[in-house]
C-alpha cells in the first residue's frame, strides 16, 4: 500500500498536543499518539513489541558495561577561553562511551542542571523507551533526579550522545558513544576520535538567549534582520542570489544561505585553535579519525593538510571507500575516514562552512612548527565529499523492495517569526507518521526553504534512495535548499521515533516530527 500523507490539519493536531501534555508518564503519553483519523493505536515506548525487539537484540556479548554520566554546570577550559558551562562530568566533550557490539550498556545518569534533561543515543537502533524523549519515549528526568539508560548496542560505528532537552545540546553537553566491531583494526594502526563543535554558551550569552534573539528579530534572511544583527558573518547575507536549488555551487555547497548563528568559537575537542589538541602518529602508518559534528548550527568543512583522505564509514556505517581532499558533515553526522601519515608537522581543520572561522587540531609526526590557529590547508578549497556521494557495500545495503508506505515530510518555514515547521506545522502540532511493523518505509524530504537541513531519524539507518540501489546507509542527511532527499527504512524497531532537522535551532523552532508505529 503506498500511502501520501497529506500536509497536516492545525485543529487536528493540537487536540492531540493538548491529550500528549496531559498525559502522565510515558505509557500515557504514548496511549494520546494514535492518529485522530483512524482505528489504529500508536506502538508506544512500554508496548510489548518494544520489549520483543530488545529481546531478539539479546544475541550478542552477553556483557553489560557500566558508565556513571553526570550532567552539571561547570566552569570548562576551552583554550583561550574559560566558560561557565553545562557539562557531562566536567568535561568538554563528555566522557567518550565505549562499548563492542552486542553489548549491553548500562548508564546510571545524574541530573545535577538546574533544568529537565534526558540523553538520547544519536544513531543507535536502541529500544524505544531508552531514546530520551520527554514527552515521548520517558518523562525528562528532573533536577537532582537520576535516570538508568539501558538498551543492546546492536550495530557498531561511530555515534554520540546528547539531551532531548531545549537548547542544552548546544552547550557543552555531547560526547562520542564508539561501538567497536571485530573487524576494525584491520585497515589502520591508531585511531582518533575528534568531535567538532560552534561555541557560544558563556561566551556570547547562551544558546536559550540566542534562540530569543532570532524570535525577536524574525527569520533571518527576512527583510534583512540577520544583517543587521550578526554583520560579521561572512557569506551568510540572506537570501543570496542564485535562489532556489543552489548546491550546484563547488564553493557554496550548501548555497548562499549556512546558518542561522555567528559563533565566536569553533571547537575540536572542545578546544579553539589557538590552543588545539596533537594527535600523535609515525609517518608512514594508517590512523582512522572518526569525525562527529556535535554543532548545533554550523557544517563543517573537513580537511587534513598535505593529506589525502578516504572515507569508509558514515554515521557508523561502513561505505564503499572514497578518496577525498576535504568532506563536508552535516550537524549531527559522523564520517570516519583513514590517512596514511606524512612526516611532520600538520593542520586538522574543520572550516565552519560558509562562515567566518574554524577549528583546528594539529597533527604530529615529526619536527616542524606547529600550524598557527588559522592554517588553511589547500585541501580546504577542493569540492568537498557530502554523504549524497556515499554508497553502501553490498553487504549493507536493504535489500531491494517495493516500498509499503511513503511519507512526504516537507520542510517549511513561516513568514513571520522565527518558526520552522514539517507539513506545515510545528511540533507542537505536528501529525505523527504512521507506519507499521515490518513495513519497508521511504521518507521524502521535501526542501521548500532556503536554507539546508540536516534531516535526523532516531532508532533506525536508513538507505539513501538512488537510482542504482546503493546509497549509503545514513541516521542524517542534509537536504540541500529547493532539493528532495529519499530516504528508506525497514519497520523493524517498534516505538514512537523523532525525525527532525539537526540544526538545533531549527528543531526547537518547530522542525520536527515523529515516525509513529501502530498496531
Ligand atoms: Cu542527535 Cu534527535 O538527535
Ligand atoms: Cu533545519
Amino acid at each position: 500500500m503506498i500511502e501520501r500523507v497529506p500536509p497536516a490539519r492545525r485543529g487536528l493536531s493540537r487536540r492531540r498536543f493538548m491529550l500528549l501534555t496531559g498525559g502522565i508518564g510515558a505509557a500515557a503519553v504514548a496511549a494520546a499518539c494514535g492518529s485522530g483519523t483512524t482505528a489504529s493505536t500508536a506502538v508506544g515506548p512500554g508496548a510489548p513489541a518494544v520489549t520483543a525487539a530488545e529481546q531478539a537484540r539479546r544475541t550478542g556479548t552477553g556483557r553489560t558495561v557500566p558508565v556513571a554520566l553526570r550532567a552539571r554546570p561547570d566552569r570548562i577550559d576551552l583554550g583561550g577561553v574559560v566558560v561557565d558551562t553545562w557539562a557531562y562530568d566536567g568535561r568538554v566533550p563528555g566522557p567518550e562511551i565505549r562499548v563492542r557490539r552486542g553489548d549491553v550498556l548500562g548508564v546510571d545518569f545524574a541530573n545535577a542542571l538546574p533544568e529537565e534533561s534526558t540523553v538520547h543515543w544519536h544513531g543507535i537502533a536502541l529500544r524505544n523507551d531508552m531514546d530520551g524523549v520527554p514527552g515521548l519515549t520517558q518523562s525528562a528526568v528532573r533536577p537532582g533526579d537520576a535516570f538508568r539508560y539501558e538498551f543492546t548496542v546492536p550495530d557498531a560505528g561511530t555515534h554520540w550522545f546528547h539531551p532531548h532537552v531545549g537548547m542544552q545540546l548546544d552547550r557543552g553537553l555531547y560526547a562520542p558513544l564508539i561501538v567497536e566491531d571485530p573487524a576494525d583494526g584491520r585497515d589502520y594502526d591508531l585511531e582518533s576520535v575528534l568531535v567538532l563543535d560552534d561555541w557560544l554558551d558563556g561566551a556570547a550569552g547562551t544558546p536559550d538567549e540566542q534562540l530569543e534573539t532570532l524570535r525577536r528579530d524574525g527569520m533571518p534572511g527576512m527583510g534583512g534582520m540577520r544583517g543587521m544583527d550578526h554583520g560579521s558573518m561572512g557569506g551568510t547575507g540572506g537570501m543570496g542570489t542564485s535562489g532556489m536549488g543552489t548546491g550546484a555551487d563547488p564553493a557554496n555547497p550548501l548555497g548562499p544561505d549556512t546558518g542561522d548563528v555567528a559563533y565566536p568559537h569553533y571547537l575540536i575537542n572542545g578546544r579553539t585553535a589557538v590552543d588545539p589538541i596533537t594527535v600523535a602518529g609515525r609517518p608512514g602508518l594508517r590512523i582512522r579519525l572518526r569525525i562527529v559534528n556535535a554543532a548545533a548550527d554550523t557544517a563543517f568543512r573537513f580537511a587534513v593538510g598535505g593529506h589525502r583522505m578516504t572515507v569508509t564509514h558514515s554515521d557508523g556505517f561502513p561505505v564503499e571507500p572514497l578518496g577525498a581532499d576535504s568532506v563536508l558533515i552535516g550537524m549531527g553526522e559522523r564520517f570516519d575516514v583513514t590517512v596514511t601519515l606524512g612526516d611532520g608537522a600538520f593542520p586538522i581543520v574543520a572550516s565552519a562552512e560558509g562562515k567566518d572561522g574554524q577549528a583546528l587540531a594539529v597533527l604530529r609526526t615529526g619536527g616542524g612548527a606547529a600550524p598557527g590557529p588559522d592554517a588553511r590547508p589547500a585541501e580546504l578549497t577542493t569540492n568537498p565529499v557530502t554523504g549524497a556521494q556515499l554508497r553502501a557495500p553490498a553487504d549493507v545495503r536493504l535489500p531491494a523492495r517495493e516500498p509499503d508506505r511513503i511519507h512526504d515530510l516537507v520542510l517549511g518555514m513561516e513568514m513571520s517569526g522565527y518558526t520552522w515547521t514539517i507539513n506545515g506545522a510545528t511540533y507542537a502540532d505536528h501529525i505523527p507518521l504512521e507506519i507499521s511493523e515490518g513495513e519497508r518505509v521511504r521518507l521524502r524530504f521535501v526542501n521548500g526553504t532556503m536554507m539546508f537541513h540536516p534531516m535526523h531519524v532516531h532508532g533506525h539507518t536508513y538507505q539513501v534512495v538512488d537510482s542504482s540501489g546503493s546509497g549509503a546507509r545514513k541516521d542524517t542527511s542534509l537536504v540541500l535548499p529547493g532539493r528532495t532527499v529519499e530516504v528508506d527504512l525497514d519497520a523493524t524497531n517498534p516505538g514512537q521515533w523523532m525525525v527532525h532537522c539537526h540544526n538545533l535551532y531549527h528543531g526547537e523552532a518547530g522542525m520536527m516530527t515523529v515516525l509513529s508505529y501502530v498496531g
